[in-house]
């Protein structure tokens, strides 16, 4: 018998039974359950049928696991090691980057898209090596063609945070999705003169965010083994209207479609540097000075935090 939820069960909701009336539910489906605070409340049967307490087995010992967790942007970082410094000062970098563009309140805007919100990929390549594709522009002549045209390499700059937490990229050439004359709603404070702008940083470790005048995308990442990671997509617009009603249906399915055929290209790309890694052959790899400078820094992130 397993006494001990896994740590597998504890990070899927859907595998924890949390129950408002232990005793009744005890008597009518036989699983152990726990309360909203974690605590084990019944375990069905364990002296023996009809019996859910047994002498000699103390629930108290068996609560789960409490894991140190932050809601921001509607994405739940967690630490579990409790190492991590305050969520609120890992974050703050970025959000001072990010408050001309979506003030505190604007982020209590964003809503998931009802339809046309999420996708997710299965990519044969370490988890590093995507976010290392995403910390730069200089792949984007020869991987994503069709985006290179409207904005173009020479319209991006790099974004390198001192912090250590997040680098990527910006663009100064970003246009918005339209459908007929229908064109998603804004974040409110996001200034007029910056609507071209549009930036996309990899938080470290694992996380990709996109940001624009009227969306909002996370591309978060789960690592499967060694050279093989779930890619998951979740795109977010602002307010009710963009995210859900069927006058925006059309230009959700555009956006979506758009952004699901970007990362589809950088498959290839990270899967290749993942093989090419692999090769006796590697020498270290070839990077440039002056276009991979976020990349690098995410190397010395990688060489400062994951080799203690
Ligand atoms: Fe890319």
């Amino acid at each position: 018998m397993n006494l001990n939820k896994k740590l597998s069960d504890i990070l899927d909701p859907k595998k924890i039974e949390v129950v408002k009336n232990p005793i009744e539910k005890a008597h009518g489906l036989p699983n152990w359950s726990y309360d909203f605070n974690g605590k084990l409340s019944v375990t069905p049967h364990i002296g023996g049928l009809g019996k859910h307490d047994v002498e000699g087995f103390d629930k108290n010992n068996s609560n789960l696991k409490e894991i140190k967790s932050k809601v921001w942007m509607d994405l739940i970082f967690i630490n579990i090691n409790s190492n991590a410094k305050p969520f609120e000062e890992f974050i703050k970098p970025l959000e001072d980057r990010w408050s001309k563009f979506i003030s505190k309140k604007d982020q209590q805007l964003i809503r998931h898209s009802t339809d046309n919100g999420y996708f997710n990929m299965i990519v044969n390549s370490n988890w590093k090596f995507a976010i290392e594709n995403y910390c730069e522009s200089y792949h984007l002549p020869w991987i994503h063609p069709e985006l290179n045209r409207v904005s173009n390499i020479a319209d991006h700059y790099h974004i390198e945070d001192e912090n250590f937490n997040f680098s990527g990229q910006g663009s100064n050439k970003y246009s918005q999705q339209f459908d007929g004359n229908i064109k998603f709603k804004c974040f409110p404070n996001w200034p007029t003169e910056l609507s071209e702008k549009s930036e996309y940083v990899s938080l470290y470790p694992n996380v990709m965010l996109g940001i624009h005048i009227d969306h909002f995308y996370a591309f978060w990442l789960e690592p499967i083994s060694n050279n093989q990671t779930k890619e998951h997509f979740e795109l977010y617009y602002i307010g009710d209207e963009s995210a859900s009603s069927d006058e925006f249906k059309m230009i959700r399915e555009k956006n979506f479609a758009f952004w699901q055929e970007v990362m589809n290209e950088d498959v290839t790309a990270v899967e290749g540097m993942q093989k090419g890694r692999s090769s006796p052959a590697y020498n270290g790899g070839n990077f440039s000075p002056v276009m991979d400078t976020p990349t690098l820094m995410f190397h010395k992130w990688v060489a400062t935090n994951l080799t203690k």
